[in-house]
């Protein structure tokens, strides 16, 4: 085991961005793990997939990178069946398992890039399900102390793509492996948004895990861009709440405004639409731009930059800002 020292990041984010950081290495286990941080001399951060971060052109960090593999079914109760992924699974090979294994529940979750422990982080969430729908328990190793503790759903506070790790104990943990919980006869989450109609097109009247799994990627696929092919971080800004008489105000002005209520108060507006009627969708600026079928999604058209991306969401924000009075928050890891 060694730190590469001054190792290029661009294949690493799926932003694409060329970022030089002070040292690298992976680990695929706990000792592993342990031993870099007793030879860490510079703050660490620890790498999943990449996939919603946004890196400087010097990073003065050492990247500790994730590769903790492995999945597991640890408990059947009935239907219930719970299963264990390391911290180092992509996302997508863990929702393909279980649908490959029978097992309900991720389907809706296809195609999110990124990591198994960056999954809980930011609560991943598309298509009317959340992590949290799923999650049972994770382990974490701590940083500072080296102890390695459990957190079970109350203790990780998720919220809208948001976490204990993300508010008090964010940097603080490493996420090792976490548990959820699928159903071998799951009850199909199929109201978000096109999921019934697209069934019906594709002539499924008797859907399956597999066919909401299909049906997913092929939404997916046909309005986000694969980072493979044009470097992005998927949704760069939250969907703001706001509270439901705001909305109802805005609703007055602009009758077509999409709107979800997240409780007796609040609604949650997509900033894609707010992005998109602002006329911003397709808007190049160089090398960097937001993209022509999501406007929630900055994309990086070769070469771009943090900064440059950082001025771009900028004048983004203070457009929203000025024409609706709405404050758009960045979902993506700015560092
Ligand atoms: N919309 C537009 N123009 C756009 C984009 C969206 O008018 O350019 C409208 C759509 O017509 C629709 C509404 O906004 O009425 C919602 O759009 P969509 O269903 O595409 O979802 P979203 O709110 O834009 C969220 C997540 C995505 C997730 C989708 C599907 C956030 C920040 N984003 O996007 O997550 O895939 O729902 O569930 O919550 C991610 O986090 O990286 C991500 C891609």
């Amino acid at each position: 085991m060694s730190i590469e020292y001054r190792k290029s990041l661009r294949h690493l984010n799926t932003f694409g961005i060329e970022s030089i950081c002070r040292g690298y290495a992976p680990f695929a286990d706990i000792e592993t793990l342990k031993a870099l941080f007793e030879m860490a001399d510079a703050p660490v951060f620890i790498l999943g997939g990449g996939s919603n971060i946004l890196l400087p052109d010097e990073m003065d960090h050492l990247v500790f990178h994730n590769q903790i593999t492995g999945i597991q079914v640890i408990g059947e109760q009935g239907d219930k069946v719970t299963i264990r992924a390391g911290g180092g699974v992509i996302w997508h090979d863990l929702v393909t398992w279980a649908v490959d294994h029978e097992l309900g529940g991720l389907e809706n979750l296809a195609l999110i890039p990124g990591t198994v422990g960056a999954a809980p982080i930011q609560n991943i969430g598309a298509y009317g399900i959340e992590l949290t729908d799923r999650f049972v328990r994770l382990s974490a190793y701590n940083r500072s102390s080296g102890i390695i503790r459990s957190f079970d759903l109350e203790e990780c506070a998720f919220g809208y793509r948001d976490s204990v790790f993300k508010q008090g104990e964010r940097d603080q943990w490493v996420i090792l492996d976490i548990d959820l919980q699928l159903s071998t006869s799951p009850i199909l989450a199929l109201d978000y948004g096109a999921i019934r109609d697209e069934l019906k097109l594709a002539g499924v009247d008797d859907p399956g895990i597999r066919d909401v799994f299909q049906t997913v990627v092929r939404i997916r696929q046909s309005k986000l861009p694969d980072p493979a092919e044009i470097g992005n971080a998927g949704s760069f800004f939250k969907n703001p709440v706001i509270p439901s008489a705001d909305f109802q105000a805005l609703k007055e002005r602009y009758p077509n405004i999409p709107g979800y209520p997240v409780d007796q108060k609040d609604t949650k507006i997509p900033a894609g639409w707010l992005i998109d009627q602002a006329g911003w969708k397709g808007v190049r600026r160089g090398s960097c731009g937001v993209h022509d079928r999501q406007a929630l999604v900055l994309v990086n058209y070769g070469g771009t930059t943090a900064a440059l991306i950082r001025d771009l969401a900028n004048e983004i924000i203070t457009d929203i800002q000025s024409r609706y009075s709405i404050h758009l928050e960045q979902e993506v890891n700015i560092l």
